[in-house]
């Protein structure tokens, strides 16, 4: 008897399609063909990384980034949001990893943990599955869950919250800065109440928090202190890296991020030893240290692939150069926007800070007519995010928020729109994004 298709035509391109969000923001296609097992010289159409992720630009700062698969000089059809970078280098050291190490908890594991603890400045760093699951198991290993509040920003990715939610606490919303992008450390402040265990600011777009208030703010009080820094690799504040400033750091590796591991992955940094160990054991499903059948803990599957752990030790080495890039870039964005009528730039860097430009985000009331007629000009620009987390459906159900609750996250949902960022981005491409918006925005 013929094997069955393990997937019938329209339930692929179900599957596929429900995923479309992640193909545009990653620049992968997406194509429609199906396994078709009756026909073995049909391969399985994956999805063309090396092809279109590592399409890189000549960068016009003195860095190297390789290698490139479109003719120099020949300018991007359609400027994208982001574009992940996957080199050689990183395919051998998966390829490496692959053959000659145990695919969990291999050599690059623990490597890559060193090196990015080293990177950081702190003690330890622990690797695990996601960002989210960082900063949920960074909470369970602070023995933070239920019955206990945590105090963060409305105006984050939602996941930011649903780790609290995961680790069995809940989220206490605190409204972002007066003219500001990040979470208010006098709003916060006044949130403080008898089950207030922890406070995750967020350094948003690579914009560093006021981590010096916070940090005095849990001082004070007896709170734990954690950094979101998932999109802040190598931001600093008063020298020091973000996520060596709190109790820990949680960062995610989502190939968006400024750095990947060629899939999703998370790391928590910190330089106490007992949350180390407990957000070890933890995302390793409770194991007892050195043991493989006793468990102290109820814990989770959540570790990094050792794959992963070799592509993000290549990405590790490539994050300064990158970072100078963006930052380069966003220079030029400033210069090309700073007087340009109905837009407001990105909060410009105290001399304590430095920001690493995850995103470069700026503010318009015309928004969404803007970010129309980019797309039409073959510029795509990002939404980051259309509805702060206190008004997504789960929490307004859950805790009965509605609109007005946060008044300046929710008119930055309204009003951010991120314009074109990554390291290989040109000059003349930053040129044409700001040319395309000083036309878009004529009446
Ligand atoms: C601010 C923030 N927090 C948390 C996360 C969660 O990270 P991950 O997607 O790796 O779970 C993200 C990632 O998108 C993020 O941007």
């Amino acid at each position: 008897m013929k094997a069955k298709a393990w997937e019938t035509e329209s339930g692929f391109s179900r599957s596929i399609s429900r995923y479309r969000y992640l193909a545009e923001d990653l620049r992968m296609p997406l194509r429609k063909e199906r396994i078709n097992q009756s026909d073995p010289s049909k391969t399985f159409p994956t999805r063309t990384l090396n092809n279109l992720v590592t399409e890189n630009a000549p960068l016009q700062a003195p860095i190297s980034v390789e290698p490139e698969s479109r003719p120099r000089g020949e300018p991007r059809k359609r400027i994208h949001l982001a574009s992940p970078i996957i080199d050689a280098e990183m395919k051998a050291a998966a390829l490496s990893a692959l053959e000659n190490e145990m695919m969990v908890m291999g050599e690059s594991v623990f490597k890559f943990e060193e090196e990015f603890a080293q990177y950081c400045g702190t003690k330890y760093a622990v690797s695990t599955a996601s960002g989210t699951a960082a900063l949920s198991i960074t909470m369970q290993a602070l023995n933070i869950g239920h019955g206990n509040e945590v105090i963060t920003t409305p105006f984050s990715f939602i996941a930011t919250a649903n780790s609290i939610v995961h680790a069995g606490a809940d989220p206490i919303f605190a409204d972002v800065e007066d003219s500001g992008i990040n979470l208010s450390p006098s709003k916060t402040r006044a949130k403080i109440g008898p089950k207030t265990r922890a406070l995750i600011p967020v350094h948003l777009y690579g914009h560093p928090s006021r981590i010096d208030e916070f940090h005095d703010i849990a001082a004070e009080t007896g709170l734990r202190l954690i950094e979101d820094a998932c999109q802040a690799h190598g931001a600093e504040f008063r020298g020091r890296r973000v996520g060596s400033i709190g109790d820990a750091g949680c960062f995610s590796f989502y190939p968006a991020k400024n750095m990947t591991v060629g899939g999703d992955g998370g790391m928590i940094t910190t330089n106490n030893e007992e949350l180390a160990d407990a957000a070890r054991s933890i995302r390793d499903c409770g194991r007892d240290k050195n043991s493989k059948y006793y468990h102290g803990r109820i814990g989770f599957t959540s570790r990094l692939n050792t794959v992963n752990a070799a592509i993000g030790r290549v990405q590790l080495k490539r994050l300064e150069a990158w970072t100078q890039a963006r930052r380069w870039l966003s220079e030029r964005y400033r210069q090309e926007l700073e007087n340009v009528r109905d837009v407001i730039l990105p909060p410009l860097e105290r001399s304590t800070e430095k920001a690493v430009y995850h995103l470069f985000v700026i503010r318009t009331k015309m928004r969404d007519q803007l970010k129309k007629r980019l797309s039409d000009k073959g510029i795509e620009a990002g939404i980051h995010y259309p509805r702060p987390i206190h008004l997504q459906a789960p929490y307004r159900q859950m805790y009965g928020y509605t609109e007005g609750a946060f008044p300046l996250s929710e008119s930055l949902s309204n009003e951010v729109l991120s314009l074109p960022i990554f390291p290989t981005l040109t000059e003349d491409e930053v040129i044409r994004v700001c040319e395309a918006l000083k036309q878009s925005l004529a009446p």
